[in-house]
């Protein structure tokens, strides 16, 4: 069976190699990868640090590739401004890190920026349902968010299944996008339940061959798959 949604793949440059990051780059805008997902990390949000705008502003100049900023970040609202400014055409935010969600979607919409909301995989979906009418998308986490390389965690299909089924319920054009052990394997299941935003870090910048990588994924989701294939 086909499927006919637009799937979007986001490369993750946390498994790219820093030393050359503007080769890695370019291996996949020219390897068809439709977004970029920057993954910024404060080291209290999450156990580990990553980059900021400073690296941000340097991405924007080598390519023209959508830049998905997804932090992961305590005090969000601080720095939204100069990631907008770095050049970020969408920021996410953590559901966990905030207490005013609205606050922030309108002050992140203000900059003219894509808005998401991100929940971890402990986090239940009820609370962003007040938030669904005013983001594009919503990222759910299929790994502990912190680390790349994790294993996708299969619990997390039902959850796309729920926000997929109460986004279709609302008739919100809201999407659902995928991050955390996302490969050939898992890509179609996700797919299958209504993601159409798969981020892949380790599984395609591990391979030399991007082009193969990314073809890989993408190829994946035109098949429904069974969850019997993640054994
Ligand atoms: C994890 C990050 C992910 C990560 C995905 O906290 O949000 O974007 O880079 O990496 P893989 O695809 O290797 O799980
Ligand atoms: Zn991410």
């Amino acid at each position: 069976m086909k499927l006919n949604n637009k799937v979007l793949i986001a490369p993750s440059i946390l498994s790219a190699d820093f030393t050359h990051l503007a080769q890695e780059i370019k291996s996949i805008e020219k390897a068809n990868a439709d977004w970029l997902h920057i993954d910024v990390m404060d080291g209290h949000f999450v156990p580990n640090l990553t980059v900021g705008p400073v690296v941000l502003r340097w991405i924007r100049k080598t390519t023209s590739l959508f830049l998905d900023v997804h932090l992961m970040i305590e005090e969000p609202s601080r720095y939204v401004e100069q990631f907008k400014e770095a050049g970020a055409d969408s920021i996410t935010f953590h559901r966990e890190a905030v207490s005013s969600p609205e606050k922030l979607i309108h002050q992140i919409k203000k900059l003219k920026s894509k808005v998401g909301i991100s929940i971890r995989p402990k986090t239940n979906l009820s609370t962003i349902y007040s938030y669904l009418h005013l983001v594009d998308h919503v990222l759910i986490m299929t790994v502990e968010p912190g680390f790349g390389g994790q294993k996708f965690i299969p619990e997390m299909l039902d959850k796309v299944r729920t926000l997929n089924k109460v986004l279709k319920d609302k008739n919100l054009p809201c999407k659902i996008e995928v991050d955390g052990g996302i490969n050939a394997l898992t890509a179609p299941l996700t797919v299958k339940e209504g993601a159409t935003i798969l981020v892949a870090g380790n599984s395609i910048f591990k391979e030399k061959n991007r082009s193969l990588a990314i073809q890989k994924i993408r190829s994946s989701t035109q098949n429904l798959g069974s969850i019997d294939n993640l054994s």
